[in-house]
């Protein structure tokens, strides 16, 4: 019987090790940023990544067991995340997941990132539980780096995507527009931060596709009107006005995205609703969303910004479901840079 698997998350540039129950319990999750490293190239360089990725996940997996006052008689099964993400830095988790599943005789199973991140909400520990009512079905916005798509979810393994950003996503847009204002990288809480002290009305931003009749987003014309107006601003005007373009360019992002989930939530006539990804730790997005979630009768859940950040718990809370009913990879599964047709209807 599976209960409890060992969980690898190395799709990015965090490494993370989790150890987690059937029932959502997180025993242990741990992590190691590379923000540092790649904060001076502006972006995630993808060797880097995979570089520090082989560097730290032993080290981590140590510490997982470690702090769950566990070892490796206490899992059944090893998740890994093989799909989407950057390859080198997949092909790391999954090597190592195959290498120790081999050498403790356990199953392992190769784990879809965006399946992690719609299944966080689920998870537990001394801090978190979900409300009492949450369960399937309900509608969920996946906001982070590198995707920004919205989907039905039914059960495990039943999700539907309703539709997605069709150029870049949000975390990008917010992350493009730091850097173009200087402020560094990773941008995005560093915007949250100086908007909360502007007005989100100041600047006048696009808002693509909001209105549309479909579930889809575009981010790529506000990010070349944040640029355009950066340039025609100048620096020094750049600085004195930063907190109000912070607002009002986060206010264009924060308006498409809840658009976009109320569509959904009307449509499908969803009574649950749930934010996830990188993006969700956004604080005037948690905000707006809980203020429309209250004016529409409905429940929302944002995992705490632990479980909506890329984290090994939440490939851990997939994996060992699926493992329980049978699912295993084999010793040739490779990673994928991108998600199977199959993992989406
Ligand atoms: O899910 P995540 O940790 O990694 C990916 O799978 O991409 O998301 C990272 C993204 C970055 O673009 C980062 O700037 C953004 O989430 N982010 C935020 C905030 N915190 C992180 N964006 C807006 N406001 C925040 N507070
Ligand atoms: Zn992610």
């Amino acid at each position: 019987m599976i209960e409890r698997v060992l969980a690898i998350e190395t799709s990015c540039d965090d490494t993370s090790v989790a150890i987690v129950d059937r029932t959502g319990w997180v025993h242990s999750v741990v992590a190691a940023s590379q923000d540092l490293e790649h904060e001076i190239y502006g972006g995630i360089v993808p060797e880097i990544a995979a570089r520090n990725h082989s560097m730290a996940l032993i080290p981590l997996i140590e510490e997982a067991f470690k702090k769950a006052s566990m070892n490796w008689k206490d899992v059944q099964g090893i998740a890994v995340t093989s799909r989407p993400g950057l390859m080198g830095a997949l092909i790391v988790g999954v090597v190592t997941a195959k290498s120790l599943a081999q050498a403790k005789g356990l199953p392992f199973l190769g784990v879809n990132h965006l399946e992690g991140h719609l299944l966080a909400p689920f998870l537990r520990d001394s801090q978190y539980e979900p409300p009492e009512n949450f369960d399937y079905p309900y509608a969920g916005l996946a906001i982070s780096g590198g995707h920004t798509s919205l989907y039905q979810i039914k059960g495990l393994g039943e999700y539907r995507i309703l539709g997605a950003t069709k150029d870049d996503a949000a975390g990008e847009c917010f992350d493009k527009f730091a850097k173009m204002a200087g402020l560094g990288f990773p941008g995005g809480v560093k915007v949250d931060r100086l908007a909360k002290m502007g007005d989100p009305r100041a600047y006048e931003f696009p808002r693509s596709m909001m209105h549309d009749d479909s579930f889809d987003m575009s981010f790529s014309g506000l990010k070349s009107a944040g640029q355009r107006m950066i340039e025609q601003m100048g620096p020094m005007a750049v600085q004195n006005h930063l907190q109000d373009l912070c607002a009002s360019f986060q206010e264009a992002i924060v308006d498409v995205l809840l658009a976009k989930l109320d569509r959904a939530a009307r449509v499908y006539s969803s009574q649950r609703v749930i934010l996830t990804g990188g993006v969700s730790a956004n604080s005037r997005l948690r905000t707006r969303a809980e203020e429309w979630a209250k004016k529409s009768g409905l429940t929302l859940v944002i995992p705490p910004i632990r479980y909506c950040t890329d984290n090994a718990a939440m490939i851990g809370y997939a994996g060992v479901l699926r493992l329980a009913r049978g699912e295993i990879s084999n010793l040739d599964m490779g990673p994928s840079p991108q998600t199977f047709a199959s993992d989406f209807q």
